[in-house]
């Protein structure tokens, strides 16, 4: 049977504060609506997005995504928004209803709603919730069935102590919508089409009414504040952090890490407290991650260790090596298998070779390191002229002095050494000794000058 999946996401997200859409906040450094689509569209290339309260910016955000928009130029309900989409859906089959912000479901829960909704005519998915507050709470009669859905706002005293709540994701034949839907009004304490109140209809006309129970309550997080942001921004690092430790990744406090994007871990990796993952990043086996660190876009290969308090973005670490503590590799930065960047160090664009060493205080960009090559302490590689960059080599077994500058573009020729204090500014030759500093002189007998002291 065909399927189409309508998402809601006209609401004004009043209670979020925020100048922005509420299922364009970020989790886990997506928009919400980005979770739920990928949800849909694993189901369907028939995804209809209903948009309204700041659409510009949310059709700007899925543009190039394939699905329809709808509008609901007012937003009058839950109800009110499925009624937009009715023209724009086909005459027969399933229709998935998600919420923008609802993004924590999964596959398999979503797969069970549908074979349910498959055996009536509407399913609702709910959950039992320790914190009912806010959701709607199910009503069932004495067999259990469903009799309607009550809305917080509009619930007596016993009705709210229902712990059994909406999620707000349905499943219903395309003609039961297309039925039912325009019966919905809007005499309750919101004045709104409730979307809910197709359960109460359904039950009157004596539909099949059928229902999924989440095990795990907070798979139906609904995330209408901040407060609400948060828990789920939680319960997903967490969903994330289990997958993690199955998988062979030892996590040294399941409750301080983050990943927003993908994390891919080889076996036996260590990753201690505070370190946030953004984009794709890649660890291989072994590798220990110290505590405090930002790792994006990267990839750290086996047996290497990120120290405490580094930057990781867009960049390569290699086999063995060894980055930190305190140490930024900037985008484009290279470093060889067994290298080391030690603390205070910036690396840009630049490619490390293996063994190679920079190990204090020193920038080097949009440089060529060879081999076992030991850059002392301070060194700068000076790549900007003011107007364009440009680039330092520094050929295989070369040892650079502590304090030096590598005035660029200049090449460093292999084996030879730069004399501590030196300015570099002409290639030097394989196999020799730069040295560009003043001879130390010493003059003897000496006085420092002495405070002239006025109005004696
Ligand atoms: C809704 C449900 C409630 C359920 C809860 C679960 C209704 C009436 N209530 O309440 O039973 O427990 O979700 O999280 O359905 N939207 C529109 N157009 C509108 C109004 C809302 O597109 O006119 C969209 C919103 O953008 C949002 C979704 O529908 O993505 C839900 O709306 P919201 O106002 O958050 O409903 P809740 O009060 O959370
Ligand atoms: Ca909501």
């Amino acid at each position: 049977m065909s399927l189409s999946v309508l998402i809601l996401a006209a609401g004004k997200g009043r209670r979020m504060n925020s100048a922005f859409p509420k299922v364009l906040q970020k989790l886990a450094g997506r928009p919400m609506i980005d979770h739920v689509l990928t949800t849909a569209k694993k189901l369907t290339g028939n995804v209809i997005v209903i948009v309204g309260s700041q659409q510009e910016m949310l059709r700007e955000h899925l543009a190039g995504e394939q699905l329809e928009f709808v509008e609901q130029r007012q937003q009058f309900g839950t109800g009110h928004a499925v009624a937009q989409a009715l023209p724009h859906l086909s005459e027969k089959g399933a229709v998935l209803i998600l919420s923008g912000d609802v993004p924590l479901l999964t596959d398999e829960i979503v797969s069970q709603l549908i074979d349910c909704g498959s055996r009536s005519d509407v399913a609702v998915l709910t959950s039992n919730s320790d914190n009912p507050d806010g959701y709607g709470r199910i009503i069932r009669d004495k067999e259990g069935k469903i009799t309607s859905i009550v809305e917080d706002v509009d619930a007596d005293d016993s009705q709210r102590s229902i712990k059994e709540i909406n999620t707000g994701i349905m499943v219903a034949s395309a003609e039961f919508l297309q039925e039912v839907i325009p019966k919905i009004g809007a005499r309750n304490g919101q004045n709104e089409y409730y979307l809910t109140d197709c359960i109460k209809i359904a039950f009157e006309l004596n539909k099949k009414v059928g229902s999924v129970v989440l095990s795990d309550a907070l798979l139906g997080l609904g995330v209408n504040d901040r407060n609400q942001l948060a828990a789920t921004e939680r319960a997903l690092q967490a969903r994330v952090v289990k997958n993690l430790m199955r998988d062979g990744v030892t996590v040294a406090d399941p409750s301080r890490i983050d990943v927003r994007g993908e994390l891919i871990c080889g076996k036996d990796v260590f990753i201690d407290v505070n370190t946030v993952f953004s984009g794709r990043v890649v660890l291989g086996d072994r590798v220990t991650i110290g505590s405090n660190n930002i790792i994006s876009d990267s990839e750290i290969s086996s047996s290497a260790t990120i120290l405490p308090n580094c930057v990781v973005q867009n960049s390569f670490v290699g086999k063995g090596a060894q980055v930190g503590p305190f140490s930024h590799l900037r985008p484009e930065s290279f470093i060889g298998d067994r290298g080391k960047i030690g603390n205070f160090v910036e690396i840009k664009k630049s490619d490390i070779g293996m063994m190679s060493k920079v190990n204090h205080l020193s920038y080097v960009g949009d440089t060529e390191v060879g081999e076992r090559v030991n850059i002392g302490a301070g060194t700068i590689t000076c790549n900007y002229d003011g107007e364009n960059k440009h680039k330092t080599v520094i050929q295989d077994g070369v040892f650079i002095g502590s304090g030096s500058q590598l005035v660029a573009p200049v090449t460093i020729g292999t084996g030879s050494t730069v004399g501590a204090g030196s300015t570099i500014t002409d290639n030097v030759n394989a196999n020799s000794l730069a040295v560009s500093r003043v001879p130390q002189k010493s003059i003897s007998d000496w006085m420092k000058r002495k405070k002239s002291v006025k109005n004696k």
